[in-house]
């Protein structure tokens, strides 16, 4: 069983790739060419992963942790479905998760 994921352009570009269950979605975005930095390897410090979930999708992920809302809270171009990518498991219940790609992106370790 494959999880599909649809990746949003700021461009409005629809990409669907496939991913494997326990995948993290910014190795598949990553994987697919996607502009996701995510400098810091999943350490949740940097913020580059951001990533904007489809409203439709925001309830079927796991809440995100205090360390990762804390993070967000730094993202550039953050809104109240923003999520790292890193910290997003891939698994048979996310099947068809869309996401949208932030308009930029700020790397907080760089400073
Ligand atoms: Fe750095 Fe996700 S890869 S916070």
């Amino acid at each position: 069983m494959t999880v599909k994921v649809h990746f949003v352009a700021t461009d409005g570009t629809v990409s669907e790739v496939e991913a494997a269950p326990g995948e993290s979605l910014l190795e598949v975005g990553q994987r697919n060419g996607q502009p996701l930095e995510g400098t810091c390897e999943g350490q949740m410090a940097c913020a580059t992963c951001h990533v904007i979930v489809d409203a439709a999708d925001f309830d079927r992920l796991p809440p995100a942790s205090e360390d990762e809302e804390d993070m967000l809270d730094l993202a550039y171009d953050a809104t109240r479905t923003s999520r790292l990518s890193c910290q997003i498991m891939l698994s048979e219940a996310l099947d068809g998760l869309t996401v949208r790609l932030p308009s930029g992106s700020r790397n907080m370790q760089g400073r």
